[in-house]
């Protein structure tokens, strides 16, 4: 009896030193909340487990955990501060790493649930008006702060401070401890997701608030990462309640406590038992289920595109380098079919059309240089590719007078050959379709002639090998703006043809300027070049076609008039009626050299050196006609044979000395287009 009588007045007597009733209540440990003594308020729950956790993911809410009873901080006789400890372990789980929210408080507040605060950078604590420090808010806080707001001057988006009545904290330091081991500092991120251990000591006596915190688990470090003098007498109401508050703004974390304890009066707050706490939720769980499922499917969709996308690739990859093998030694004048689309605003601006497909003008972009589109169609892969080395090694051909081959592009069954663009289009037009130009003075012919026999020189004899035109005629003469004739199209003809043997080919030149030797053998030399060149030049003199669509069958051939005229001693008359007075000695020569080079046999024909001294004057035509000259032309110019005749004729001389294809009726199309056109 007196024991019991002695236990209550004990205890009275304690109670009594501790400051009144209030403080009796206010020790406590709660490893886990699962049954402590605690009021939430706003989003905050104690779940399951026994975790406090104090928002949830929903934007901009707070959540409060209180202790629901007051603690009165202040001496109830003298008024002066109590001392206090307290401890807890808390984790902040972001659900982005980079968009965590504004961090946890630790708190003494007028009330349980803060009725006041807002949520956002508040830390639910303050108010848009009461948040600078001037407010009688009554709120002492140690932050756990993981934003930096400029509005507070905080340190870094990683720091511990201490607030009073305001979010500006009076003391902060960035997160860190003391490593008991070692003594050095050691830096701590708040938003690691692994529960850490905050101490807090206030000694009544000398008013000072002292702060460290660790990892969960290490040991206590010694000394205090942020420390302040507060005088809670004058700081908080009499009646204060103790917990952790904690803000969601625009970025949402899960911030759980996990175990807390607290004593008031002195001495330090009990031990929580780390082992006894409560498991975070796996990093998984906070993951709804929804948004895995999502992400995996996610995942699988793109590795299927990506998949999808890189077999394309590959494919596409493989069918280009299938051809890009071979083609690599002419990279530099390949083109982009895409830059060609472009130059020729999609291929809109035709100003040609023959025998190989058609010609648009176009302005290349980077260089802005004007050129001359050629489409080729081209059926035969194998043809292509022989086609493609020949016009490569076209491209590396240079010489004033021929017109430069730029480049070429390939797509799928078409060629495009780009050329220099020639403003004054081919000569042919100025010769023959004049009704609406100036008629070519004789000045400006002899030069042309004198161009395109430079031209054809270098073709046969400057190049490393022999390089024959095949086509040489008017329309194949362009004329640049200052009207210098250069030469086009050549090493076209040779492998036109749909991948029959590269010497002998169906088609070869313009009819009207084939040798007569072509029809035996088939091939083209450098002779029956100059003997297309011998028409061209009397082409160009007598203004006339070597065969005009309208002639009568009977009438002779340009060579064949020509050639008659000057037996008759008269050959000044078969000059172009158009060419008013004119170096009539020049004019002569060129008509002269034109009969000579449209020798019958090839053995008589001059080279294109002799041909270019002649017309330099450094060599003579004979006074009179060779008189074997023009005797075996009939065949070819005096149209005793109907077209259809002449072409069974070559035919059918052909197929002597060519394994004849399906295509040779092609050819004949060819052929037909080529006289037509
Ligand atoms: C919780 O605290 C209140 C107020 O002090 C008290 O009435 C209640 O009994 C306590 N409950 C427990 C489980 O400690
Ligand atoms: C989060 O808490 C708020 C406030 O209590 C509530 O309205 C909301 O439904 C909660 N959201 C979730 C996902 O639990
Ligand atoms: C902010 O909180 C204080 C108390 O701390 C209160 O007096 C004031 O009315 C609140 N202001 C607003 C705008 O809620
Ligand atoms: C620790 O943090 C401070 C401030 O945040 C920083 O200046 C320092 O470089 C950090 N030290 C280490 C070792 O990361
Ligand atoms: C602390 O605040 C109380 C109440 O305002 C005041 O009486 C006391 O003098 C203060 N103590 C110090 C050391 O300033």
């Amino acid at each position: 009896m007196a024991a019991a009588v002695l236990a209550v007045l004990v205890a009275t007597l304690l109670v009594l030193a501790r400051g009144g009733p209030a403080a009796a209540a206010t020790e406590f440990v709660f490893p886990g909340f699962a049954r402590a003594n605690v009021t939430t308020s706003g989003a905050a729950v104690v779940t399951a487990s026994g975790l406090l956790q104090l928002t949830n993911e929903t934007n901009e809410v707070f959540g409060h955990g209180f202790y629901p009873a007051p603690v009165r901080f202040k001496d109830a006789s003298t008024g002066a501060p109590l001392s206090f400890s307290t401890t807890f372990v808390v984790a902040i789980v972001p659900r982005y790493l980079d968009a965590h929210g504004h961090g946890i408080a630790f708190a003494l507040a007028p009330s349980p649930t803060v009725p006041a605060a807002v949520a956002g950078k508040y830390l639910g604590l303050f108010n848009t008006s009461d948040n600078r420090g001037q407010g009688r808010s009554g709120v002492v806080a140690v932050e756990l702060d993981t934003a930096k707001d400029e509005e507070f001057s905080d340190i870094n988006e990683n720091h511990v401070g201490i607030d009073v009545n305001g979010l500006r904290s009076v003391s902060s330091a960035p997160a860190a401890y003391v490593d008991v081991g070692t003594g050095s500092l050691v830096n701590l991120s708040l938003v690691s997701g692994k529960p850490l251990q905050v101490w807090i000591e206030y000694d009544g006596a000398s008013m000072r608030l002292e702060v460290t915190v660790s990892p969960a688990g290490k040991p206590r470090p010694a000394v205090p990462i942020v420390s302040s003098t507060v005088n809670l007498s004058s700081a908080v109401a009499d009646d204060t309640y103790i917990g952790f508050s904690r803000a969601n703004g625009a970025a949402s974390s899960s911030h759980y406590v996990l175990g807390w304890s607290f004593l008031l009066g002195g001495g330090r707050a009990p031990d929580i038992d780390l082992s006894k706490l409560p498991a975070l939720p796996s990093s998984k769980k906070t993951m709804p289920r929804l948004l895995i499922v999502i992400l995996v499917l996610a995942v699988v969709l793109v590795l299927v595109l990506v998949s999808g996308a890189v077999a394309v690739l590959v494919k596409r990859r493989r069918r280009f380098a299938e051809e890009e093998d071979w083609e690599i030694e002419y990279g530099p004048h390949r083109i982009r079919y895409k830059d060609l689309h472009a130059a020729t605003r999609g291929f809109r601006d035709v100003i040609g059309a023959g025998g190989f497909g058609s010609v648009y003008h176009g302005v290349l972009r980077r260089s802005g240089a004007e050129v001359a589109v050629k489409k080729v169609s081209h059926g035969s892969r194998q043809g292509l590719r022989e086609f493609v080395s020949e016009i490569a090694s076209m491209s590396r051909l240079r010489h004033r007078n021929l017109v430069q081959l730029q480049g070429y592009c390939r797509r799928r069954g078409e060629l495009i050959l780009v050329y220099d663009y020639m403003v004054n289009g081919s000569l042919d037009k100025h010769l023959f379709d004049a009704d609406n130009k100036p008629v070519l003075s004789w000045e400006r012919r002899a030069k042309i002639v004198r161009d395109v026999a430079a031209g054809l020189l270098y073709l046969h004899e400057g190049w490393k090998q022999v390089v024959v035109h095949r086509d040489i005629k008017a329309a194949n003469v362009l004329l640049d703006a200052d009207m210098n004739g250069k030469l086009s199209d050549f090493g076209l003809a040779r492998q036109y043809d749909h991948g029959s043997k590269p010497q002998t080919t169906h088609v070869i030149g313009t009819l009207g300027y084939l040798a007569p030797e072509m029809s035996k053998t088939g091939k083209a030399t450098t002779s029956t070049d100059v003997f297309a060149f011998g028409t061209f030049l009397l082409e160009v003199a007598c203004g006339r076609r070597p065969m005009e669509r309208d002639d009568n069958l009977d009438s002779p051939g340009l060579v064949d008039l020509v050639l008659d005229r000057w037996k008759a001693g008269r050959i000044m008359d078969a000059k172009d009626p158009r060419i008013g007075v004119c170096d009539e000695a020049d004019l002569e020569l060129v008509l002269k050299l034109g009969l000579l080079c449209s020798h019958p046999d090839p053995r008589r024909r001059p080279s294109m050196r002799q041909v270019v001294q002649i017309l330099e004057g450094a060599g003579t035509v004979p006074e009179t006609p060779p008189k074997d000259l023009g005797s075996n032309n009939r065949l070819f110019y005096g149209y005793s044979e109907s077209f259809d005749e002449f072409a069974t004729i070559f035919l059918a001389s052909e197929t002597t000395t060519v394994t004849t294809q399906p295509s040779s009726s092609h050819s004949n199309d060819e052929q037909q287009e080529r006289i037509s056109g």
